[in-house]
């Protein structure tokens, strides 16, 4: 009698056997499920990267305010895009002595890619000034080089040392990059010397913020004269200046200075743009600029670069992106 209580493990083993063998049999069919679509998506993905190396469209999501219509720049900016410039081009840009470098960069923000294979050549003391429609990633660029941005492939070095991965207090206070925030980054309750001493908050000691902040006012009286007055009274113009000087107390080698001329009155844009060009050409300093006006900023700087939807289209010298009639009609209003 004891064949029976067998008999029924017996059978019992062999029906959780079928079982696992099923459930093993429906995971590999879901894995396989699952690998299909995505292998088709990858399959897509390619597609639309191939038909958008072909037909790159003009806009993100930027604003409106433009002197063509949006399919029209985008129809402009594909066919501009044809003539995109080469490695050695952008080099030879630098004079062949890049200082700053961003090496075929994707960056974005959470897992949208903003940046495709963006790359950017600067000699130290050079300016460069990105232009192109909103929503085009300028701003991104800049992020990037700052530390703003998600990085998924690609790199960014300075003077030959990798600064990817760096954290962007470790990019102020080690590798001599400042971000100049776009407008309405002072603090109005504070005076003028404290905003500005907010600027050297990463010295390590405050004995030197201080010295750097009276370099900065020895420089710029007309900060000295209003270092006690709350920083919500200066002008718009002052309040640029002080935006700025608070980058210098770091005294870095390298400015990204995005829209310096936004919400400005011409006398006050035209102010900023002589301080920008005496720390290019007194101080040395490397400048990467976005600039809406793209007159202004390819008077200013040194190169241009034509960003569309995230990839460079054009680049050259400022003056000669001036006299490009692309350029003109796109981004010039004539
Ligand atoms: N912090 C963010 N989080 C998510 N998406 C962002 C962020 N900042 C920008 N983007 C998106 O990235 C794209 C590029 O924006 P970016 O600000 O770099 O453009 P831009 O060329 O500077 O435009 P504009 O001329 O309008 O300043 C846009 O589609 C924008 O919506
Ligand atoms: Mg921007």
């Amino acid at each position: 009698m004891a064949k029976a209580p067998a008999k029924k493990s017996a059978k019992k083993a062999a029906k959780k056997a079928a079982k696992t063998t099923a459930k093993k049999a429906v995971t590999a069919a879901k894995k396989a499920a699952a690998k299909a679509p995505a292998k088709k998506a990858a399959k897509k993905a390619t597609a639309s990267k191939a038909k958008k190396e072909k037909n790159i469209s003009g806009y993100g999501m930027g604003g409106v305010d433009v002197v063509m219509s949006v399919d029209q720049v985008a129809k402009e900016a594909a066919s501009i895009a044809a003539n995109a410039p080469d490695l050695k081009k952008l080099k030879k840009l630098a004079n062949d002595d890049s200082f700053l470098v961003i090496d075929n960069l994707c960056a974005g923000y959470g897992k949208m890619q903003i940046l495709h294979d963006f790359t950017m050549h600067v000699k130290k003391g050079q300016s460069l000034c990105l232009i192109g429609p909103n929503g085009a990633g300028k701003s991104t660029v800049l992020h990037s080089i700052f530390g703003f941005t998600n990085i998924f492939s690609g790199k960014i070095s300075v003077e030959g040392r990798d600064v990817t991965a760096l954290t962007s207090s470790q990019k102020l206070a080690q590798a001599g990059i400042a971000y100049i925030l776009q407008d309405k980054s002072v603090f109005p309750g504070m005076t003028v010397e404290e905003n500005l001493l907010m600027g050297g908050f990463l010295k390590d000691k405050p004995a030197e913020a201080k010295e750097a902040a009276e370099r900065v006012f020895e420089k710029y009286t007309r900060l000295a004269d209003r270092r006690d007055k709350p920083a919500g009274v200066l002008s718009g113009g002052e309040r640029r200046l002080l935006e700025i000087s608070r980058a210098l107390v770091m005294n870095p080698d390298v400015l990204l200075v995005d829209e310096p001329s936004i919400g400005l009155e011409p006398r006050f844009i035209d102010m900023v743009f002589e301080i920008l060009h005496d720390l290019q050409h007194v101080d040395g300093k490397t400048i990467v600029m976005v600039e809406q006006n793209a007159k202004k900023g390819l008077e200013f700087a040194d190169l241009g670069y034509v960003l569309v939807s995230g990839e460079t289209a054009m680049a050259d010298k400022g003056d000669d992106l001036l006299k490009n009639p692309d350029v003109g009609r796109l981004f010039l209003g004539g």
